[in-house]
């Protein structure tokens, strides 16, 4: 027993618990995934699984993606950028819907399967069926040889490490790594994107992991923490377009390791019903970045503000409209509106994690929870 506890504690690397250390593993993580695929100085993008299976890709009427909890959050992120950037129409499905409702699937469709375990069952019962209607399938997954990896027709892995934290966190900046590089190759393939701005883009790409170090140094505020979350029975988290998903990821982090209910929500829904909520002890939780839609989000936060609503923003650095708005702000930095979502999570995860901790929750394994739901 004392052997077992030591050689986990070597393992969490001197962090308290596995979630924080791949957390904080995230900028390693994120170049791993990108390392030898992202060529910016030859402007290319190499992944095999994708240039044995182009014509797939560009042929493709639609691409549907399907996965669980947070890697839906990722296809979600994913569908803004293949849509924006790649001009391909993408729907994302729960596998746990898509599998039973009957879906209309042809061989004209590529179905992308996002999954860090790569043994969700919902998950690998949606490529089957995929698969007997003739869809193309691709893989997105964290563990090498696992049974989606091995049923898919052609994958590529994020090169997250272990994920051991049964909340998922490198795992989701991984997989919207590899499903930009993707978006990116097949926009440049169908010369949606020209040199510059595709060099641009891979440019921006490489700087990641050093923006997600800077923003793992915006660690949420001890008062943030105290003050506003540990006595809340709830939460909203908003965000816009590619933002949106972050805010559903935020809350889902919030929700599985604190046990305190959280609701993410595109911003401007909130008038359409959830604003009854707000109150002055409603915390919510704004994404707030400069692009996209900045000054819309801005006018969101003043409508929570003025029904007295606790408000922390997620802005990026140098923001000075919504500082004077928010009861507490985090910095993040700028970049590329279709690479925010890489940084607007972190914050989110540390702040569920420091709460979740605060509140003595059992943060590496939270109660009724699998690392891998792989039954029904
Ligand atoms: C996320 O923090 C949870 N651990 C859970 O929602 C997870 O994302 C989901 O079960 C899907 O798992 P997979 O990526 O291994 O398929």
């Amino acid at each position: 027993q004392e052997l077992k506890l030591n050689l986990e504690e070597i393992e969490k690397g001197g962090f308290d618990h596995f979630m924080l250390k791949e957390i904080y593993e995230q900028p390693r993580a994120i170049l791993d995934t990108f390392r030898g695929r992202l060529l910016a100085n030859d402007g290319t993008i190499k992944m095999a699984g994708i240039d044995q299976n182009l014509e797939k890709f560009l042929n493709a009427n639609r691409i549907i993606i399907v996965a669980c909890g947070t890697s839906w959050h990722a296809g979600l992120v994913a569908e803004y950028i293949f849509e924006d950037l790649a001009r391909i129409p993408v729907e994302v499905e729960y596998a746990s819907e898509f599998r039973y409702r009957n879906p209309v699937i042809t061989d004209k469709d590529v179905l992308i399967a996002i999954s860090q375990s790569g043994e969700t069952a919902d998950t690998l019962a949606a490529i089957k069926l995929a698969k007997e209607k003739g869809a193309f399938v691709f893989g997105v997954c964290n563990v090498v040889g696992s049974s989606i990896a091995r049923e898919t027709n052609a994958g590529a892995y994020t090169h997250a490490g272990p994920e051991i934290g049964v909340a998922s966190t490198k795992a989701f900046t991984t997989q919207i790594t590899v499903l930009t590089l993707l978006a990116l190759k097949l926009a440049k393939e169908k010369g949606v994107f020209n040199t510059t701005r595709f060099h641009e883009f891979l440019t921006e790409l490489e700087n990641i992991p050093s923006k997600v170090e800077k923003a793992l140094l915006s660690n949420p505020l001890v008062e943030i923490i105290s003050e506003v979350y540990k006595d809340s029975a709830n939460c909203l988290y908003l965000g816009r377009g590619y933002n949106f998903p972050v805010a559903l990821e935020g809350a889902l982090k919030l929700k599985e390791i604190s046990y305190i209910h959280a609701e993410g929500y595109p911003a401007a829904e909130m008038k359409h019903g959830p604003i009854a909520l707000i109150d002055e002890h409603m915390p919510v939780v704004v994404i707030a970045t400069n692009k996209g839609h900045y000054e819309k989000v801005v006018s969101n936060i003043q409508e929570i503000k003025s029904r007295k609503g606790k408000i922390i923003a997620v802005v990026t650095e140098g923001d000075v409209q919504v500082k004077e708005l928010a009861d507490h702000v985090i910095e993040i930095p700028e970049t590329l509106e279709s690479l925010t979502p890489l940084l607007t999570t972190i914050p989110l995860q540390l702040l569920s994690y420091h709460i979740a901790v605060m509140r003595g929750c059992n943060v590496d394994q939270p109660r009724n929870l699998a690392k891998s739901v792989t039954v029904e």
